[in-house]
C-alpha cells in the first residue's frame, strides 16, 4: 500500500519504518530538514535498538524516502499517519496546535480519497476535530476518512513492540477505511479491536493511566513496606502471582518518567476535568510519583545528616529507563537537581543519555565514559536507571573505588542481603532500610 507518515518522532519514524518493512511503500514527513537529510542517509536520530538495520534496508530497497514536503505526501499516498507531538502545555493540557496544522495542510493537497489515521495520543473528540478541520479547508470534493489508530510501543524495544503487537485498536465509523486499515495491519497477525473513534482515543489515554497507576500503587507499597519491615519485592510477587493481578508492572523504584506517563496521565486528567469528570485516582498516581523522587533523594540528604556541600555523587543511569538515550521527564533530572541544590558534586555514567545530559547541566556536572569512573573517590554511589551492563558490576572493584562504600540504589538491581554482606551500606526502595 502507499502510505506516509507525518512526524518521524519515535512513534512516526518507527510506524513508517516498519511498515515499509512489511513491504508498503512509504513516505515520512517532517518540518524539520537536517532530521530528514540524516534520515535519507540512513542515520535513526534516535537510539532504538534494530531501527538503524531496518531503515538502511528500507532505503536501499527503496521502499522508505524521507521529504519536508506536505505536497508529495499526500498526494503520494493513499493512507495517511499523523503522528506529530502533542507535548503538554503550560496547564498539562496537551498542546494539540501541530495536529490541527497538519490537518489544514493535508486539506490543501487531497486530490482522491484519503484515509486519515492519527496515531499521536490525542484527547477524546480530536479525531472529530481533524475531520471538521480537513472538511473545513478542502479545496475540491475528495472524499477521506478519519480513522483513529492508538499505538502502544516503548522506547527501547519500540520496533519489536510495532511487530509484535499485544492488540490493534482501529476508531472509525467508515467500513472501507476500516476494511483497508485491517489489511494493513493483518501481516502482524495480532488480535484486531474495532471501535468507534472516541473510544480508541480514550483506550490510548486509560491504558497508559493504568500502568502508571501500577507503579504508584507499588512505589506507595514501597513506602509502606520500608516503615514495616516488609520486602516490597516479595510483596509484588505474591501480588503478581495472582493472575487477576499479573506480574507486570509492579516494580518498585524511582517512579516513572518518559514521554508518556508522565505528559498522558496528566493529560487524562486535565481533558476529563473540562468534561466535568475528576479523575482522582490518576492525580493521586501523579502526587505518588512526585513524591517518589523526593524521598529518595531524601534518603541521600538525611544519611549524610543533611550536609552535602563537599559530597562527591557516582551516579549510574540518567535516561528514563534501560535501553533508550531518551531522559525526557527522567526522574533523575530532578534527584540530580536536588543534589546540586545542596551543594553536592555529581559525576555521572550511562551507556546511552551522555549527550542529551550534556544539554540539561552543560559544566555544572562531570561526565564520565565508564561505570568504574564514576566510582572513583565518590561519597556514595546512585543508581537511577537499570542499564543491564550495571547488574553485572564488579562489586569489589566498585567497593575499592568508593571513597565509603554506600550505595542508593533506586532501581533495586541489587538485592540487599548481597551487597551488605560485601561489606556495603545499602540502601533500596521498599526494602529494609
Ligand atoms: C509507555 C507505554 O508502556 C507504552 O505502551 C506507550 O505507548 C508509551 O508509554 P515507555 O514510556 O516507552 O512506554 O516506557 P515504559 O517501559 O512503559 O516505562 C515507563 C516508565 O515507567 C519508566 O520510567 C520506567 O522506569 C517506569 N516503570 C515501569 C517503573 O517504574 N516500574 C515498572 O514496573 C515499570
Amino acid at each position: 500500500m502507499k502510505i506516509s507518515v507525518i512526524g518521524t518522532g519515535y512513534v512516526g519514524l518507527v510506524t513508517g519504518v516498519c511498515f515499509a518493512d512489511l513491504g508498503n511503500d512509504v513516505i515520512c514527513m517532517d518540518i524539520d530538514k537536517e532530521k530528514i537529510e540524516k534520515l535519507s542517509k540512513g542515520i535513526p536520530v534516535i537510539y532504538e535498538p534494530g531501527l538503524e538495520e531496518l531503515l538502511k534496508r528500507n532505503l536501499k530497497e527503496k521502499r522508505i524516502k524521507f521529504t519536508t514536503s506536505m505536497k508529495e505526501t499526500v498526494e503520494d499516498s493513499e493512507i495517511i499517519f499523523i503522528a506529530v507531538g502533542t507535548p503538554p502545555d503550560e496547564n498539562g493540557e496537551p498542546d494539540m496546535r501541530a495536529i490541527w496544522n497538519v490537518a489544514k495542510q493535508i486539506a490543501q493537497y487531497i486530490n482522491g480519497h484519503k484515509i486519515i489515521i492519527n496515531k499521536s495520543t490525542v484527547p477524546v473528540g480530536s479525531a472529530e476535530r481533524v475531520y471538521k478541520i480537513i472538511k473545513e479547508n478542502l479545496t475540491n470534493n475528495h472524499e477521506f476518512d478519519i480513522i483513529s489508530n492508538p499505538e502502544f510501543l516503548r522506547e527501547g524495544s519500540a520496533v519489536y513492540d510495532f511487530m509484535n503487537p499485544d492488540r490493534i485498536v482501529i476508531g472509525g465509523s467508515e467500513e472501507r477505511a476500516i476494511e483497508k486499515v485491517k489489511e494493513l495491519y493483518q501481516p502482524l497477525d495480532a488480535p484486531i479491536l474495532i471501535t468507534d473513534v472516541k473510544s480508541a482515543e480514550l483506550i490510548k489515554y486509560a491504558s497508559n493511566a493504568y500502568l502508571a497507576t501500577r507503579i504508584s500503587f507499588i512505589n506507595e507499597i514501597a513506602t509502606f513496606c520500608e516503615a514495616t519491615g516488609a520486602d516490597v519485592e516479595l510483596v509484588a510477587k505474591g501480588m503478581g502471582l495472582d493472575k487477576r493481578i499479573g506480574p507486570h508492572f509492579l516494580n518498585a523504584g524511582i517512579g516513572f518518567g518518559g514521554s508518556c506517563f508522565p505528559k498522558d496521565t496528566l493529560g487524562l486528567v486535565t481533558t476529563a476535568k473540562k468534561f466535568g469528570v475528576e479523575c482522582s485516582i490518576v492525580k493521586s498516581t501523579i502526587e505518588v510519583n512526585n513524591q517518589q523522587r523526593i524521598k529518595f533523594f531524601e534518603k541521600i540528604y538525611n544519611y549524610f545528616n543533611k550536609e552535602l556541600k563537599d559530597k562527591t555523587f557516582g551516579i549510574w543511569g540518567l535516561a528514563f529507563k534501560p535501553d533508550t538515550d531518551d531522559m525526557r521527564e527522567s526522574p533523575s533530572i530532578e534527584i540530580i537537581n536536588l543534589l546540586l541544590e545542596k551543594g553536592a558534586k555529581v559525576k555521572v555514567f550511562d551507556p546511552a543519555a551522555i549527550e542529551n545530559a550534556k544539554k540539561i547541566w552543560k559544566e555544572k556536572i562531570e561526565y564520565t565514559s565508564g561505570m568504574y569512573e564514576v566510582c572513583e573517590n565518590s561519597d556514595a554511589l546512585i543508581i537511577l536507571t537499570e542499564w543491564n551492563e550495571f547488574k553485572q558490576a564488579d562489586l569489589k572493584r566498585v567497593h575499592n573505588l568508593l571513597k565509603t562504600p554506600v550505595i542508593f540504589d533506586g532501581r533495586n538491581i541489587f538485592g540487599a542481603k548481597k551487597l551488605r554482606s560485601k561489606g556495603f551500606d545499602y540502601f533500596g526502595i521498599g526494602i529494609k532500610q
